[in-house]
């Protein structure tokens, strides 16, 4: 059985995730989409929320499950067994930052990153966009899945 840890913060999951899971869902038996902390971030939605989001975005995806993870993604990785992290890359941007993290989570774990290319038409997707337009009355409801762009609606209305 062939494992893949799909890792990000999903603040909130959009469409281009949704995408690179499915990519990943194509080339693994099994995807465990890792929902995790990046400490540099603050967060809009809680632990839970994010959590909760994804695992509904991905609710029709077989083989594809959803977990919170506090620690590393390396030591998630290792446990699960997965033979891959696979990372969706947008541009030079995602590349220069994600290089030396998937350099370091293979010095910590020996488990490879795989990076795919997302679909071109979803390049402009960003979580951090998504929640700016959120907040300031622009339209983002065809970059989310459903549940997410109820989900962001309230939020920003409370
Ligand atoms: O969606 P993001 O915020 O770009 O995802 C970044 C994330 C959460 C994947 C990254 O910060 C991460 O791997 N965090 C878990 C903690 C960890 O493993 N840190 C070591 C790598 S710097």
């Amino acid at each position: 059985m062939s494992c893949a840890v799909c890792p990000g913060s999903f603040d909130p999951i959009t469409l281009g995730h949704i995408d690179v899971i499915e990519r990943a869902q194509r080339m693994f038996d099994e995807v465990v989409v890792a929902v995790a902390h990046n400490s540099a971030k603050n967060y809009l939605f809680t632990d839970e929320e994010r959590l909760t989001l994804a695992r509904e975005a991905v609710a029709h995806l077989p083989g594809v499950r959803v977990e919170l993870i506090t620690g590393l993604v390396a030591d998630f990785a290792r446990e699960v067994n997965a033979q891959a992290i696979v990372k969706g890359v947008r541009g030079s941007a995602d590349y220069d930052s994600e290089m030396p993290m998937s350099l370091l989570n293979r010095h910590l774990s020996g488990v490879e990153t795989v990076f795919v290319m997302g679909e071109p038409s979803l390049a402009h997707i960003a979580s951090s966009f998504v929640k700016e337009l959120a907040r300031y009355g622009g339209p983002y409801e065809d970059m989310v899945p459903l549940n997410v762009a109820r989900a962001l609606k309230e939020k920003v209305e409370a």
